[in-house]
């Protein structure tokens, strides 16, 4: 049965939702489920905008149906080639023969690499083209590398809608309410944004940076993204989340201690070090264990906080596995510019502080604080003043920042 949402009077949401999919991309969990978005606008001409993921395919087919009510599709708007938009093409472009496909350079070619049908269907457009329908007029913007390099965002210049591609997309599924100003967005949707953004676009914050600027001269009144929520009020604090990811720069005044703990001992001394920075009046400590965390979700929270400690066993002489890997998430999505402290541990040859402090060094402007505190299997009672040192010493750069 078709499940359509009316946006105006003659654009409609004609996407759906997967709520059994373990891991997107096969890599993220999403226990909160995943929607993928689609439009299709009814003018003199017909558009669709973006299709969906092979998962929900017979029931997008049946809402662009249902939408067109008999009427003939006359665009197929490619704005991104990532096969969670775009695996319902070729039976789209099937049911509709006589639609022209519209999309970047880029996005044709990578067209022909996915798909074996007629490339004499597809026009390419660059930015600032345009394409009337009727009472619309649609540009194109070119958005390399958010996520991929042929993304286009398509603007509606009559009505002010943003067709953002995966930008101002989160994880999680749809439950009726399509606009974000009907969901308590900032408390329960905010964080699944941040993971998104972070993980799936956080390398790319120079491109999303130059995408945000084109973005303002835009008399944007209403944002549709290919995941999530459709903004059409405050897009403004969006735009500003999203400035702050983009960029790097921290949301929240605020200590994460991230603990690779083998036995516990690691982790004992990481809660002697959060109660003893809460002392130093540090307000929403957080800490988590990389072990049992996902590093989509540490990475977010790297993101957001704006100091963070790592405290680390050794492990076949190197920083313990999975912390070893954090740190390789947050180097290979670019992360930068935070102050952090280092713990280390390790029953007869501590490395893991050694290898930390290099392992950081390789990304932009990280502020290492000179202590390090180090033990050798478990925290005694006469290295307590060092955890007691390193916490003001964080404290300290909280409250200085
Ligand atoms: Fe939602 Fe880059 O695909």
């Amino acid at each position: 049965m078709y499940n359509v949402k009316k946006i105006t009077d003659d654009l409609f949401w004609v996407g759906g939702n997967d709520r059994r999919l373990a891991l997107f991309e096969n890599v993220y969990p999403i226990p909160e489920g995943i929607s993928y978005n689609s439009y299709v606008l009814m003018d003199e001409k017909t558009v669709l905008l973006d299709t969906a993921d092979s998962a929900i395919m017979e029931l997008f087919t049946e809402n662009v149906k249902a939408v067109l009510n008999g009427r003939k599709l006359d665009y197929i708007i490619v704005n991104h080639m990532e096969p969670d938009h775009s695996a319902s093409l070729m039976r789209i472009a099937e049911l509709y023969p006589e639609a022209r496909i519209v999309t970047s350079a880029k996005a044709k070619t990578m067209m022909g690499q996915f798909f074996d049908f007629d490339m004499d269907r597809v026009d390419v457009v660059k930015e600032g083209d345009t394409l009337t329908t009727g009472r619309h007029t649609l540009s194109f913007v070119a958005a390399p590398m958010v996520h991929w390099p042929e993304v286009i965002f398509t603007f509606d210049q009559t009505d002010g809608t943003l067709f953002s591609a995966d930008a101002f997309g989160t994880f999680g599924a749809l439950n009726g309410n399509l606009f974000a100003d009907e969901v308590n967005f900032e408390t329960e949707w905010l964080a699944s944004a941040r993971r998104y953004y972070t993980n799936i676009v956080g390398k790319y914050g120079p491109q999303v940076q130059k995408v945000l600027e084109k973005a303002g001269g835009l008399n944007i009144r209403r944002i549709c993204p290919l995941h999530g929520p459709v903004w059409r009020e405050n897009i403004g604090w969006f735009i500003d989340r999203y400035q702050h990811w983009a960029t790097c720069t921290p949301e929240d005044k605020g200590v994460v201690i991230f603990v690779g703990s083998i036995y516990g001992h690691t982790q004992n001394a990481a809660d002697v070090l959060a109660s003893a920075i809460a002392d130093e009046g540090v307000h929403n400590v957080k800490v988590y264990d990389v072990s049992v965390t996902d590093a989509s979700y540490l990475l977010a929270e790297a993101f957001r906080a704006s100091h963070l400690v790592f405290a680390s066993a050794t492990y076949n002489n190197e920083i313990f596995t999975n912390m070893e890997h954090f740190l390789m998430e947050l180097k290979e999505h670019a992360f930068h510019s935070r102050t952090v402290a280092v713990m280390e541990n390790g029953t007869w040859a501590p490395q893991s502080g050694k290898k930390i402090r290099a392992m950081l060094e390789e990304m932009k402007d990280m502020t290492v604080l000179d202590q390090t505190v180090t033990f050798k299997s478990a925290p005694k009672e006469a290295q307590r003043a060092d955890i007691l040192a390193l916490a003001k010493a964080v404290a300290d750069a909280v409250k200085a920042s």
